[in-house]
């Protein structure tokens, strides 16, 4: 039987933690309603005890969106709790995100404190929370890096407390899938009431691995996945949500899940977020880049003229991306040329390209694209020299 995978989206929380990036409120309320009607799950609008303006965005993406669930971040303190609790009164459906670090160098050098005292802070922020929450969700944050028995302990504290949601945070993208599958046999094996639990992965991309690691965690137990739009988010980013979702559909052979995202709408939402964000999506970026759909080859063009699926898993409509592009220059070959003069009306063939493809070659050695202007005096020269 397949399972559904829970998108959680926090582009308006970790993403806003991208240097130079600062949504106004207005543009947080309009992106929560486009990844509303993108169908994540969970928007984390931010993080109401960090300032006032993150304080009021919570509150205004709670009041705006009406059937996604909306969290705020509190660290594992009775006053971020309350924030949150403040924060998100008048969301229709809401849960809370609570989180303190797990790990050695985190204990040690961030907070000089014992794994006791971590544990007793766990038990009373989730206790507390609980209290105003049905949905709590805790994190042990840099859980990629905390000794793998203590690791355990922290999450069945939390259980225990009430949690309902235990998100795996790779904080600074250290592990890998096999690190992912490693650590959910450990959990799977030690945690009581494992499968009463909804399990969330949280991964950063700093060894490019983010969205590997979250697909390799759908594979071993998680029903959640935590990221954001293009990716953005602290240092090299979160995992890109928009890649997940491809990878999900492209290979539901392999991955046998399902989820709520309109595909269709992937190319809107991840123009929303380079342009509020400015930061332009890089080309060849995965799903959404410009280069996405394009090919230059001419053994690729060739290919795909005869049938797309040899150079492309899932077609540009699917993501709601502009048509398949295929842009002439000193790569290609004869038959796409061809086929572009005959689109733009030149009645061509195999026969008459013998004369047409030097000359394009010429000017293709000399140019990045070859342009239609530039077809076109190609053309006119071959007649005027018959
Ligand atoms: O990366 C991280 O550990 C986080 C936590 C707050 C979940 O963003
Ligand atoms: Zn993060």
């Amino acid at each position: 039987m397949s399972k559904y995978i829970q998108f959680f989206d926090t582009t308006l929380r970790d993403g806003e933690q991208t240097i130079g990036v600062n949504f106004s409120i207005e543009q947080k309320v309009q992106i929560a309603k486009e990844l509303e009607k993108w169908g994540v799950d969970v928007i984390e609008a931010g993080f109401p005890v960090a300032s006032n303006e993150d304080f009021q965005a919570v509150q205004a993406v709670s009041a705006a969106v009406k059937n996604t669930c909306v969290t705020g971040l509190a660290r594992a303190k009775k006053g971020d709790i309350d924030a949150c609790v403040k924060a998100t009164q008048n969301a229709i459906h809401k849960q809370i995100h609570v989180f303190i670090a797990t790990s050695p160098i985190h204990r040690e050098y961030k907070f000089h404190m014992s794994k006791d005292q971590i544990i007793q802070i766990i038990h009373d922020s989730v206790t507390y929370a609980r209290k105003f929450f049905d949905i709590v969700e805790f994190s042990p944050e840099d859980a990629t890096r905390t000794e793998p028995e203590y690791l355990v302990k922290a999450i069945q504290t939390a259980i225990d407390a009430g949690a309902t949601v235990i998100n795996i945070p790779d904080t600074v993208g250290y592990t890998n899938p096999k690190g992912i599958a490693d650590l959910f046999k450990n959990l799977r094996d030690n945690i009581a009431r494992f499968d009463e639990i909804t399990f969330s992965v949280h991964c950063h991309d700093d060894l490019g691995m983010s969205v590997a690691n979250s697909l390799a965690a759908i594979e071993n137990g998680a029903t959640r996945i935590e990221g954001t739009i293009n990716g953005i988010g602290e240092r090299a980013g979160n995992a890109a949500l928009e890649e997940v979702a491809a990878a999900m559909f492209v290979r539901k052979d392999y991955y046998n899940a399902t989820n709520n995202i309109d595909l269709s709408e992937t190319k809107n939402i991840s123009e929303m977020i380079s342009r509020f964000a400015k930061m332009p999506v890089p080309r060849n970026k995965a799903v959404v880049g410009a280069n996405a759909f394009a090919h230059e080859s001419g053994i690729h063009q060739d290919g795909m003229l005869k049938n797309r699926q040899t150079y492309e898993v899932m077609t540009p409509e699917t993501v709601g991306a502009d048509k398949t592009s295929m842009p002439l220059g000193k790569l290609s070959g004869s038959h796409a040329v061809m086929t572009k003069l005959q689109s733009m009306g030149y009645q061509v063939d195999r026969d008459a390209m013998k004369s047409i493809f030097p000359k394009f070659k010429e000017v293709a050695d000399n140019t990045d694209i070859v342009s239609e202007t530039d077809l076109n005096s190609i053309m006119k020269d071959i007649r005027e020299a018959i």
